[in-house]
């Protein structure tokens, strides 16, 4: 197949690794990819968020398939100027989308379909905004309704935090037209899991659970990042949370779309809360995550462009997944001082080390510079490596890791560490 894939993170470089792999064999295409990406695919300089300039590629080359990597073409609704052309896409469509775009629809849609999320009000009005938060204990969630590059929600303590998230959004403009509603939302308890559903419409194939590690530093601690390491399976998630997932969680939502007129096709990427109060939805998102892909892909078998495919075109067989037993970790190496302000440019060595090491390096924020990769991101390069169980995944992601070197380079030394306890 002739397959383009949209974006240029480690969510993409191990999209286009994973359709690498397959045994047919494709012509890989990636706009606009990155130093890893170029090594399977033919990097297509248009921008992700280049809706005519990725429509009229796709015009001229006439891909079999559309991967979408990222959240924001998909809900400007690239996936519908692209099947308006006739081409086949893996990725909802702008209506589908908005369960990612917007936090009242999601919520509203999940409260309609029965499935388990934080008690929520909506708001626009400020004063109404600030009266509703006495409905709530705190801690209290305060959540701008639309895309805010995962900064948009406030976990406050206080009242006053509260009140002051409040008015920074709905009167001080903070997120612009996305803060012009939030949410109100109960704190819920609990660890959180990441659960990809494959979708076409109407059926549903779960990959195995991830957990990010959001927090910059080990043990959880420091600022909020795009995500810093992440391992599957999530002992978590049993079996029992899984048939949850999907029968009280992906299921009623799609049944509910199109209830409303909305097929959902691509991958619903379920952020789940499981605590005391069971399992519950915390977020979707309408893509897959960054960096869980990079450890979920890996383990998955078999025809994935076929799978994708069968999403698109409203045929998925859930029975035909196959999933490589064992377990998987990645770790994120990061710029010095991400997630603050960090320098680019810093030549990186070590990388055919740790892939004779046996893992599979995921480039995130690289360029090629004089045959050199160099940095050009925060969250530089991911290392993936599986193993017979999370012990020996972890040891071999971090015998990966030692082998990069780049100036200031930082990554959590506990990533997966958390599971542990889950298993003994
Ligand atoms: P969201 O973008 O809605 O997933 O929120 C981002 C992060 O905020 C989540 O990954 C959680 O860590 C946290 N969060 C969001 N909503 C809640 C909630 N209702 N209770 C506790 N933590 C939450
Ligand atoms: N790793 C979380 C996300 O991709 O949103």
């Amino acid at each position: 197949m002739k397959i383009l894939i949209v974006g240029n993170g480690g969510r993409e470089h191990a999209i286009v690794w994973r359709l690498s792999r397959d045994a047919a064999g494709h012509a890989l295409f990636c706009a606009p990819g990155n130093a890893g990406t170029a090594a399977l695919a033919t990097n297509v300089p248009v921008g992700a968020e280049d809706l005519p300039g990725l429509v009229a590629w796709a015009k001229d080359n006439r891909p079999d398939l559309v991967v979408v990597g990222p959240e924001a073409p998909l809900c400007a609704g690239l996936a519908d100027l692209l099947e308006a052309e006739g081409l086949k896409v893996f990725g909802p469509r702008k209506a589908a989308a908005r369960l990612e775009g917007s936090k009242a629809f999601s919520k509203d849609v999940m409260e309609k379909a029965g499935v388990p999320t934080a008690r929520a009000r909506v708001y626009t009005d400020c004063a109404a905004a600030l009266a509703g938060l006495s409905a709530f204990s705190l801690p209290v969630v305060v959540k701008a309704d639309g895309l805010a590059a995962g900064k948009g929600v406030v976990i406050a303590q206080t009242r006053a935090e509260a009140e002051a998230a409040v008015r920074d959004m709905l009167e001080g403009g903070r997120f612009g037209a996305a803060g012009a509603e939030v949410l109100i939302e109960e704190f819920l308890e609990g660890e959180e899991a990441s659960v990809f559903a494959l979708c076409d419409g109407e059926r549903v194939a779960l990959l195995p659970a991830a957990q990010d590690h959001k927090r910059v530093n080990d043990n959880d601690e420091g600022p909020n990042t795009g995500g810093m390491g992440a391992y599957t399976p999530a002992p978590i998630a049993t079996p029992e949370v899984m048939a949850q997932v999907r029968d009280r969680v992906v299921l009623p939502t799609l049944a509910e779309l199109r209830r409303r007129g909305i097929v959902y096709k691509g991958v619903l990427f379920c952020g789940l809360m499981i605590g005391p109060k069971g399992v519950n939805v915390l977020e979707f998102n309408c893509r897959f995550g960054d960096p869980e892909t990079e450890v979920v892909l890996p383990s998955l078998e078999g025809d994935f462009a076929g799978t994708l495919l069968a999403c698109a075109e409203g045929r998925l067989d859930p029975a035909a997944l196959r999933i490589r037993k064992g377990a998987a970790v990645t770790v994120v190496m990061a710029a010095p001082g991400y997630p603050g302000s960090y320098p680019k440019g810093l030549e990186i060595s070590g990388l055919g080390e740790a892939a004779a090491k046996g893992c599979l390096v995921f480039h995130a924020g690289t360029a090629a510079k004089d045959g050199k990769v160099v940095t050009a991101g925060g969250r530089v390069l991911t290392v993936t490596a599986l193993g017979d169980d999370l012990r020996g995944a972890v040891d071999a992601a971090y015998a990966g890791v030692s082998a990069i070197r780049f100036e200031g380079a930082h990554f959590r030394r506990d990533i997966a560490a958390k599971a542990f306890k889950h298993l003994h």
